[in-house]
């Protein structure tokens, strides 16, 4: 069974890596990872798959960056001759970054030529492949927010819907989506954490840094509601130069949020902040050990509300909303403002931290129960 895995951005390859070699052990399963090319830097690509021991992408669609329909069109237009070309009989898309809703519309509409060789479908009325969508029903219910565009157009779209969490399970269902469409099955960026927890926890990535256990904070901002215009990332940075009066601070920068800085002239201000530590994006092993053995996070991040969550790390989202709603109810993670930034912090540095807990099937075995769901299919 040729499945295709679709690999994009930053974010997607924490999440394809455990299924990859799940599906490695299978001897029915052809798993084949498609690379789209939206990520293209080494460190926010190559690194990743470096460290989550992935073979190099084997198939590269070298798109790149653009604008939101120049990616989405570009990723679409050269998806579909390799769809054409190799026929798998399920694509997974991941995630909700431009090249999931792109992958998933155009496996959707292909039509498979009727070839005297060609495999049988896996399922007889489709001559297409089957979509599934992993990570599907996040809802931040902010259509500002393009990722939830892309979220609602893949689920909709999408043959099979493997969920995180109950709550999505909920979104899906009030939304429609017949039930046995969905499948929840936990969240798959365990998996990776718990692949890679050992040589997360030998790396030195914080004492390299000069910083010692529980004593820093961590940054990520890359969202464009946040860094995109001038009035609010200066006030972010006011923001951090004052926290780190009281608490040193790593921030990994985004290419994004870099250009901005510059064109913002915002980055000498950060630069001349003593107790800010700026480096370039990290590989994933050496930033979740920055993770680990950080006091708290701020960040605009999806996944990292969840992996602070998982670890018990105070995590404070610069953002109004979550389509990861659990990590607010159960888990460490608390929406901040600008206005109520300063006081949260405070309140974790003098020692209040919220009480939580790990959601069901944030386990480190939800590639497994994919696979499973997948042999289901095989043999439907
Ligand atoms: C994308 C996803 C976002 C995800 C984020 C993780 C969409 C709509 N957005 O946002 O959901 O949270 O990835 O990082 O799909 N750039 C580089 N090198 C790279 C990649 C990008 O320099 O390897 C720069 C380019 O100037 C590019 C900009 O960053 O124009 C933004 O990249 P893009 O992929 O469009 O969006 P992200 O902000 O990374």
């Amino acid at each position: 069974m040729k499945i295709h895995l679709i690999a994009a951005a930053r974010p997607n390859f924490m999440k394809i890596a455990p299924l990859y070699h799940a599906l490695k052990k299978e001897a029915w399963a052809d798993p084949v990872i498609v690379h789209t090319g939206q990520h293209y830097d080494i460190n926010m690509s190559d690194a990743f798959f470096k460290d989550l021991e992935l073979p190099e992408p084997h198939i590269h669609l070298g798109i790149g960056s653009g604008s939101h329909a120049e990616q989405t069109g570009n990723v679409m237009i050269a998806y579909e001759k390799v769809l054409l070309r190799e026929m798998p009989a399920l694509v997974v898309v991941v995630g909700d970054v431009n090249s999931t809703i792109a992958c998933t519309i155009t496996a959707s509409k292909i039509v498979y030529p009727a070839l005297p060789d060609r495999p049988t479908p896996i399922r007889s009325n489709i001559n297409r492949p089957i979509v599934a969508h992993l990570e599907a029903g996040l809802r931040s219910n902010d259509r500002t927010m393009p990722e939830e565009i892309n979220r609602i157009v893949t689920d909709a779209l999408a043959d099979i819907l493997w969920t995180p969490s109950t709550d999505a399970v909920e979104n899906l269902l009030t939304e429609g989506v017949s039930r046995e469409k969905i499948k929840n099955v936990g969240n798959i960026m365990i998996d990776s954490l718990e692949m890679m927890r050992g040589k997360i926890e030998r790396a030195g990535a914080f004492r390299e840094l000069g910083l010692t256990k529980g004593n820093y904070g961590l940054i990520t901002l890359h969202r464009p509601s946040n860094v995109d215009s001038p009035a609010s990332l200066s006030t972010l940075c006011r923001m951090l130069i004052g926290a780190s009066q009281e608490t040193p601070l790593v921030f990994p920068i985004h290419p994004r949020t870099r250009k901005n800085l510059d064109t913002f002239g915002l980055m000498d201000t950060l630069r001349d902040a003593e107790r800010i530590i700026l480096t370039e994006p990290m590989n994933y092993i050496r930033f979740m050990n920055l993770v680990f053995n950080c006091k708290y996070v701020i960040t605009d991040s999806g996944g990292i509300q969840e992996e602070t969550t998982y670890l018990g790390i105070p995590c404070l989202t610069m953002r109004p909303n979550t389509e990861r709603p659990v990590t607010v109810d159960q888990g460490t993670n608390q929406l901040c403002t600008m206005e109520n930034l300063q006081r949260r912090i405070e309140r974790i540095t003098s020692g209040t931290v919220k009480p939580y807990s790990v959601p069901d099937l944030w386990d480190g075995h939800t590639a497994g129960r994919i696979v499973e769901s997948i042999r289901t299919i095989r043999l439907g």
